[in-house]
């Protein structure tokens, strides 16, 4: 499985997790992702990445669907804290071997939901090549992602590190065309506004996996250089990139024997 700091990253922020994530988010987000992968009560959803399930139990909420939402994560910590909903089915594993995790037993998704997730893994074609393998035919996958020019506040080594960090949606595009399949690209905006010391405490607790990379110190120092201390309220102008790939049966190839490098 994937990098030791990454695994400690969330051992370490399950706990915060909900109550950092959960204003970043809101309804119009959760509305955008059940309508861009054309969710309704009769959809086969997967989440990849789901962690504590906080979104597909939003998903749920809003959908009551019929058949439980399988919810991916390889964190121990994070499935612990998976949301109390009879909707939701925790699975643990990661999404280079999302065929093994599975086990046969849940295939044919007709949704799958990758938010905040594809730049975790150490390895985006394989990792896309084992999503399309248990895409129903006429199925949706999302990718749900922050552009590499992360939109909120953030002290400035912290900023060009996750530039550095963060994969380009144009190589995941180009790689998902290679498997055959469509994709379109959009991006959403939203406002979220929360009390400056709840947002200096997130970043204290490092709600972000890059800002596990930095000392105590260098987040003080971090803290201090945004000048959070001296303002009452934060806006954070939250942008997403959506590539909704759609996988067409009649040209698609085998995922697994095309595996394209990424760059
Ligand atoms: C930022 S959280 C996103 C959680 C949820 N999708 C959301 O939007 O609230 C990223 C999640 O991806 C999981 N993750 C990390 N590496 C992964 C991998 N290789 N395959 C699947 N999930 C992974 C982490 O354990 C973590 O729970």
């Amino acid at each position: 499985m994937g990098d030791k700091l990454l695994h400690n990253h969330y051992e370490a922020i399950a706990s915060s997790y909900d109550s950092a994530w959960g204003p970043l988010n809101p309804p119009e987000l959760i509305r955008d992702v059940v309508t861009h992968l054309g969710l309704d009560r009769q959809s086969r959803v997967l989440d990849i990445g789901a962690g504590t399930g906080l979104v597909a139990a939003r998903i749920a909420a809003e959908l009551r669907p019929i058949h439980p939402i399988i919810c991916l994560d390889p964190n121990h910590s994070m499935i612990q804290r998976m949301q109390q909903d009879p909707h939701l089915i925790a699975v643990r594993g990661d999404v280079e071997h999302l065929t093994d995790a599975l086990c046969g037993k849940y295939a044919s998704f007709t949704a799958v939901l990758m938010k905040d997730v594809i730049h975790h893994s150490y390895d985006i074609a394989q990792a896309l090549a084992q999503v399309l393998q248990v895409v129903a035919p006429g199925g949706t996958v999302l990718v749900v992602m922050t552009p590499r020019l992360i939109s909120y506040p953030l002290f400035s080594a912290a900023r060009e590190l996750y530039a550095l960090r963060q994969p380009d949606p144009a190589s995941i595009t180009a790689s998902i065309i290679s498997f055959g399949a469509r994709v379109y690209r959009s991006a959403g905006r939203y406002d979220i506004s929360l009390p400056a010391s709840r947002y200096a405490d997130m970043i204290r607790n490092r709600f972000l996996s890059v800002l596990s990379r930095f000392s105590n110190q260098e987040i003080q120092h971090g803290i201090s250089e945004l000048g959070i201390n001296s303002w009452e309220h934060v806006i954070l102008h939250m942008e997403l990139d959506f590539l909704r790939i759609e996988l067409d049966f009649s040209r698609a190839h085998s995922a697994t024997q095309r595996v394209v490098p990424l760059a």
